[in-house]
This record gives C-alpha cells, sequence and structure tokens, in this order.
C-alpha cells in the first residue's frame, strides 16, 4: 500500500514537472519547450497568425561548428510567449545533393517567415552561405510553403538589386574614381563605403546580403533590411508583391556605418529600427535610428539601452521585434546572447521596447510578464539589473 502511493506520488510530482507552466519571461535562461528542451531558435524572427505566436529560427548544434547548418530552421509555436511547442523544422538543409545551395553544412542565419495575404503562401527568408565559403556568398534566400510550419520548400538564392541604383544613389556613388576605383581599393572599409566603392563593385552582380530582417507594414507591402557592402551599409530593399523576390526599388543607409543585426518596428507612422555593430560573435553597443518613411532619411538616435552592461546590448546582439497581439504600443526586443564555443545553448534576451522622447528604449529585466503593458511603470515582478 505504502509502494503504491509513493509510485503514485512520484507520477504526480513526475508528470506536473514534465508540464510545468512557464509563467514570465526570463532572459538569459534557459528556455525550455514542452519537451523540456531548451528552445533551438537562434537569429529568430515572429510570425503572429489567428491567436498563435510561430517562433522561427536557426537550428543550431553543440560544439564548435555548431554555427553552420546541419538541420535547418526550427519552428516553435505558443499562445502566451511563455510556453513553446516544438513544431519541429520547418525549412530542412538538404542531405543528399552536396551541390544544392543549401547543402547541408550551408551557413543559414536569422530566418525571417511573413505570410503573403494574395497569394496565401508563408515565405521564409534567410541570410545563406554556401557551403566551403565561408560568408563570401553574402545571399538573401527565399523558401514557401502553404503550411505556416512547413516544410518549406527552397526557391532560390541571390544578391540583390543586380544593376539596379538606389533611390539615394549620388551622381559621384555611380561613378568611379578619377583614375579608377582599383587605384583606392585597399582604402580602410568604411571610407569605401562613404565613397561608393562596394556599391559599384557589387552593381552588377548584386549587392551583398548578410545579415537580414524582413519587416512586413502595415500597407501589405514587405522590405528585406540587410547588411551590404563588407557590413559597412544597410540596404532596405522593396519585396515583389508574392515577397519572393525583390523590385529593384531600393535605398542605402547609414554608408560606413558598420551595421548589423536589423530590427524593425513601427509606431505611430513612424519608422524604428534598432541594430548592433559588427563584431562577429561578440556583443557591441547596440544602435537606434527612426524614419518616417522607410525610404528615409534615417536619423540616428544613439543606443536604446539604459543601465549596467548597456554598451553590451546586456551581452546580446538584436535579431527581431515583434508587436504583441491585442497591446497597444507594445513591442518585444528579440536578441541573442550567442555562445560560439557551444551555439545550442545560446540563450535569448528578450526585452519590452520602452519609449521616452519618442525614442525606443530598452531597459534590462531577467523575469517580467506582459502585464508590463499595461503598466506605466515597471511591474513589481521586473527585477531591474
Ligand atoms: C555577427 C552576425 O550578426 C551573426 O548573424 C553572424 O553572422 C556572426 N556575425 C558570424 O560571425
Amino acid at each position: 500500500m505504502i509502494s503504491f502511493k509513493l509510485t503514485l506520488l512520484s507520477t504526480i510530482i513526475f508528470s506536473s514537472a514534465a508540464i510545468a507552466q512557464h509563467t514570465s519571461l526570463r532572459s538569459g535562461e534557459q528556455w525550455p519547450d514542452n519537451n523540456g528542451v531548451h528552445v533551438n531558435a537562434h537569429g529568430g524572427g515572429m510570425l503572429y497568425q489567428k491567436g498563435t505566436y510561430y517562433w522561427f529560427g536557426e537550428h543550431k548544434i553543440s560544439g564548435r561548428g555548431g554555427n553552420a547548418a546541419q538541420v535547418g530552421v526550427h519552428c516553435y509555436s505558443s499562445k502566451d510567449l511563455y510556453n513553446w511547442k516544438d513544431e519541429g523544422i520547418a525549412f530542412q538543409v538538404d542531405t543528399v545533393n552536396a551541390n544544392s545551395e543549401v547543402a547541408k553544412g550551408c551557413v543559414i542565419e536569422r530566418p525571417k517567415v511573413v505570410y503573403n495575404k494574395k497569394t496565401g503562401k508563408y515565405v521564409m527568408w534567410f541570410h545563406l552561405e554556401l557551403k566551403g565559403k565561408g560568408y563570401e556568398a553574402a545571399r538573401a534566400a527565399v523558401a514557401v510553403s502553404d503550411k505556416v510550419t512547413g516544410p518549406y520548400k527552397y526557391l532560390h538564392s541571390f544578391r540583390p538589386n543586380a544593376g539596379k541604383w538606389p533611390l539615394n544613389a549620388s551622381a559621384s556613388d555611380t561613378t568611379e574614381v578619377a583614375g579608377g576605383d582599383a587605384s583606392i581599393a585597399n582604402r580602410p572599409g568604411n571610407e569605401l563605403a562613404e565613397n561608393g566603392f562596394f556599391l559599384r563593385r557589387d552593381h552588377k552582380g548584386g549587392q551583398m546580403s548578410r545579415d537580414m530582417t524582413i519587416f512586413q507594414d502595415d500597407d501589405g507591402k514587405a522590405y528585406l533590411i540587410g547588411s551590404a557592402e563588407e557590413n559597412y551599409t544597410l540596404n532596405i530593399s522593396e519585396l515583389t508583391p508574392d515577397y519572393t523576390n525583390v523590385t529593384g526599388k531600393w535605398t542605402r543607409i547609414f554608408p560606413g556605418g558598420h551595421n548589423e543585426a536589423p530590427a524593425l518596428l513601427k509606431k505611430d507612422g513612424k519608422y524604428f529600427l534598432i541594430t548592433s555593430g559588427c563584431t562577429g560573435w561578440d556583443p557591441n553597443a547596440a544602435r537606434s535610428a527612426v524614419a518616417n518613411t522607410i525610404w528615409g532619411p534615417w536619423k540616428s538616435l544613439g543606443n536604446p539601452c539604459i543601465g549596467d552592461d548597456a554598451h553590451l546590448t546586456f551581452h546580446s546582439q538584436s535579431t527581431y521585434i515583434f508587436p504583441v497581439a491585442g497591446k497597444k504600443d507594445a513591442f518585444i526586443f528579440m536578441a541573442d546572447r550567442w555562445t560560439p564555443r557551444n551555439p545550442i545553448d545560446g540563450r535569448y534576451i528578450w526585452l519590452p521596447v520602452q519609449f521616452e522622447q519618442e525614442k525606443p528604449v530598452l531597459k534590462w529585466m531577467d523575469n517580467w510578464t506582459l502585464d508590463f503593458f499595461n503598466e506605466k511603470t515597471a511591474p513589481k515582478t521586473a527585477t531591474g539589473k
């Protein structure tokens, strides 16, 4: 009898542990999914559909080299943003054809998914590097699916805007320097970007596209925002109505500014951008900017982070910003705390975007709930650092 009771008790304890519900957002800790496994969706993005959030991100593996895409893009779903259900691999690398552009061992970074109302398709964009070629391909890639959780079918990859000059190109941007561009090729990268050297160099074959995000505007248009010109310049490119390509309408922002990890939000008709600097996997100070139209001009607003470790974005790097459904002016900043020695253990830093004097502000909170957005001041549950 005693042993039966003990078994019953342990069963109850075990099953309640297995279905333990999370009730808050705890940045920097492990985030166990419905199977008790730390969420594996790095450099991710969020899509909200009919009451459910879908989180797509890079599936990493353990150990050095775990950043290469051995598996693909992982998808999780949640109704409350605290509890995540593993929906499996939404986009799989090609394990059969070693010559495929998305062959196992390529690099897939920062996947973002948008839903296209006109076509009824889900469209995934990501930064693609070809297997064994380091970061030199610098391509944007597209995959599509009829179902939000996939499987996504690979469509193509390319360097955007081949043969197209940006909207804000000046006469000197499009003209080689006296003596030829080769004569300035060894100048510092930021000068070359400011001078238009990279823009001209990549005009024919298309502009580089590395760290990226997709922004879907409220008029149904969508844009690719990506690091180009050896990461010295950020480009914003309009997507075609079906979201599977770029139209050739594009602009350059902050040439020579060295921005990575772009994330965008729109509030009261204004566009706000948060980026990082370029220090590989190491964190650095975030930057922010504002514009009245997506095409700019973009005005720099400085580091949005405040408090301890603000100069390191609280040891993280931006990846996406999304609005919380049903709450006004409620945006969540998603960032990665990379762990390159063991990429699978990378942690997630999620913070509410606050606004002070019309500027986005990020303050550290290691434990907070969505109730934060109902209150004018920080909730009692949130521990400031
Ligand atoms: C920083 C970028 O933001 C990441 O997405 C990744 O490309 C690393 N650099 C690679 O070093």
